[in-house]
């Protein structure tokens, strides 16, 4: 089972005669002001005898994001397509732009396309980095989801997409065929991401999940996989991760997936998503309204389980470890009450408080897991507050950390990518509202600050390792038209992982 939608994403170094000749079903152009100067399409604009710059002038002035050329005389391509580049200084637009190329070719029923960039960079950004996210968003945009559907799929059309670079020297040439092999791989990752976040809670349990993870040998044979059951998970003495699945018939399941590219002695980076593939709070029921969006609840397992695709797919030099925690949360006569104490791995007791706070409590043992690695960096990824999303919306992630410098370097990787994160306070002011008189730490805290205090929680299993935090609950999926998992935070992961 692969995540890929398209067959092949590549760059391909042509002349001006091999350009015109191109024959691919759709040629898309990215052209500014600058256009004019590109030597490919100086060659092309000979052919058509001076036509092309006048439409792409006349284009740049106007209002019209994209401009349609039926196959002019002497060109190959079936049809041209110009799309006007945006703000140089806005990633997102060009995020947005790469996407429409996707869905463009998708909407046509075009199944292979070329693409050119006739246009400057981005500030600060260069044509590797058009090349990488281009591909990649072209590869996660191509995805439409169809697995629980029977009459009403929809496949995409799209199958091959190359890169067109004019005539560059050997070396350029190797670092785009890199960025796009990157970026290719990262949107699968992405895709492979949201299909699992897609995927309805009984069609994606803890166990299908398992599967899936042990799945991943076939394509990827020097990935380690290892897996632990309820039985294994109590061996461990894990007694918070046990007690959210308590209520549910779906038995909880943890897996840890190694990919071993570095160094033998170098410490691993270590990944712990939240897998949580249906909340109902427990018995602190959450209401109806949008409750089925709680299938969503798995997506920091997703992302790890993604980023662990794209690192084996690109045999990446770095070590990691990616484990995904996995449990379904349910209210029923066995599931965990308000006011239950549990012990967790650590040896610290927990007072359940509030049963809808349960990412925390799987997490809290993983984080107790890892240890035994001894990491280099321990970042976990969870769709772990609602506060979270009224703090940053979808646009960002919320980071916090024991490890400034390890956030630097998050923060800096979702720029680079687009994926951005915004960092919260971490500060021990914040940590005292774990207090309760009933155990070492309550599973909730005040009023205020719902993201920061989850955070404050773990950050009492964290002490012995530089750890940072990424509460997705704003970012995993989005609402609306196009409803549906967004990837995120791989981008970010792989973009800290890669570099
Ligand atoms: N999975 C939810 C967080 C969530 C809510 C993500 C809405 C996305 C949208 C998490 O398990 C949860 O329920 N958190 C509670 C914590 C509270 C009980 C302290 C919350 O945010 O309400
Ligand atoms: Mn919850
Ligand atoms: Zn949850």
């Amino acid at each position: 089972m692969s995540y890929r939608v398209l067959n092949s994403i590549s760059v391909k170094n042509l002349s001006g005669k091999e350009f015109v000749k191109d024959k691919s079903s759709l040629l898309v152009v990215l052209v500014d002001k600058s256009a004019k100067k590109n030597k490919l399409l100086i060659h092309m604009d000979k052919i058509t005898k001076g036509g092309l710059f006048k439409s792409i002038n006349s284009f740049v002035k106007s209002k019209a994001k994209s401009l349609n050329l039926q196959s002019p005389d002497g060109v190959s391509s079936k049809e041209v397509l110009l799309m006007k580049t945006p703000d140089k200084s806005n990633t997102y637009l060009w995020l947005d732009l790469f996407k429409s190329i996707s869905k463009t070719a998708n909407s046509l029923g075009k199944q292979d396309i070329s693409v050119m960039f006739a246009c400057k960079c981005p500030d600060g950004k260069d044509e590797s980095w058009l090349t990488e996210v281009c591909c990649r968003q072209i590869e996660a945009s191509a995805y439409i989801f169809g697995s629980s559907k029977n009459k009403t799929v929809v496949k995409p059309s799209l199958k091959k997409a190359s890169i067109i670079a004019s005539s560059v020297t050997a070396s350029a040439l190797k670092k785009l065929k890199t960025s796009a092999r990157v970026g290719f791989a990262v949107g699968e990752a992405m895709n492979a991401a949201k299909h699992l976040g897609d995927m309805p809670a009984n069609l994606c349990t803890p166990r299908i999940i398992e599967r899936k993870v042990k799945a991943l040998k076939k394509p990827f044979p020097k990935l380690k996989i290892s897996t632990f059951n309820e039985k294994d998970l109590a061996k461990l003495k894990m007694g918070s991760f046990l007690s959210v699945g308590r209520g549910s018939d779906e038995p909880s399941r943890m897996m840890t997936i190694e990919h071993k590219g570095g160094k033998a002695g170098e410490k691993p980076i270590v990944l712990v998503g939240k897998g949580i593939t249906f909340d109902t709070g427990g018995i602190s029921l959450k209401p109806s309204p949008a409750m089925d969006e709680m299938k969503w609840d798995m997506c920091g397992a997703a992302s790890v389980f993604g980023v662990m695709i794209a690192l084996a797919r690109l045999n990446a030099k770095v070590n990691v470890v990616g484990l995904l925690a996995c449990a379904e949360n349910m209210p029923s006569a066995h599931a965990t009450k308000p006011g239950d104490v549990v012990t967790s791995m650590s040896g610290q007791t927990i007072e359940i408080l509030n049963t809808d706070a349960e990412g925390r409590l799987v997490l809290c043992d993983a984080l107790t897991y890892v240890k035994k690695y001894k990491p280099a960096h321990v970042i976990d990824i969870a769709t772990l507050t609602g506060a979270c999303v009224v703090a940053l919306g979808n646009y960002a992630s919320g980071l916090m950390a024991n490890d400034q410098k390890l956030a630097d370097k998050i923060l800096q990787a979702g720029e680079n990518s687009g994926d951005r994160a915004w960092q919260l306070p971490l500060w021990d002011e914040y940590k005292s509202c774990t207090k309760t008189n009933f155990a070492d730490l309550a599973n909730i805290g005040g009023a205020g600050a719902g993201t920061v205090t989850a955070a404050c929680f773990l950050s009492k299993f964290t002490e012995d390792y530089s750890w940072a935090h990424l509460d997705i609950a704003g970012t995993a999926w989005v609402k609306g038209n196009e409803k549906g998992g967004t990837g995120r935070p791989v981008p970010l992961l792989c973009d800290l992982l890669l570099s």
